[in-house]
């Protein structure tokens, strides 16, 4: 749980992993039957999802963690606080080195969630997950 999770708050972490337990329920996970949701919260506390959407070729297999983030740029928002990442797995599902670098890029150090079907698994800050990034600083 965060700070912002008081009353009247934006959503608290329990409603975004919520939200990232419903969107999973949306994931097209049929050649690795490994379903994903994610939940991203922009800064004005607009919750913005997605799940992993596979692909006959796998390798254009995009992860629920990329789908939330390049649709909530795509409505215009450019400014992000957290993000959920739910799998049914009883292990912690961390995003992948990938997804590490596609939030890194446009969320900045994103306090990260980890959450199963029943429980939150690891509570973590994005800078943690990537350290030593390369960024546009680095250009
Ligand atoms: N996957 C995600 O969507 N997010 C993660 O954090 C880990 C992996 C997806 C990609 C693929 O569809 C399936 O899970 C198995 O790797």
């Amino acid at each position: 749980m965060t700070a912002s999770d008081g009353p009247g708050q934006t959503a608290g972490a329990g409603d975004l992993v919520a939200a990232a337990r419903g969107a999973r329920e949306h994931a097209h996970a049929a050649y690795s039957n490994f379903k994903v949701g994610a939940a991203l919260e922009t800064t004005d506390g607009t919750v913005v999802t997605g799940c992993n959407i596979e692909n006959a070729t796998y390798g254009l297999t995009i992860c629920a963690e990329r789908v939330a983030m390049f649709k909530a740029l795509s409505e215009g928002h450019r400014s992000f606080t957290r993000i959920a990442i739910v799998a049914d797995t009883e292990a912690p599902t961390p995003p992948c080195g990938a997804c590490r670098q596609i939030l890194w890029e446009f969320g900045g150090d994103l306090e990260v969630t980890l959450a199963n079907l029943t429980e939150t698994t690891g509570l973590h800050r994005l800078k943690d997950l990537l350290p030593l990034p390369f960024d546009s600083r680095l250009l």
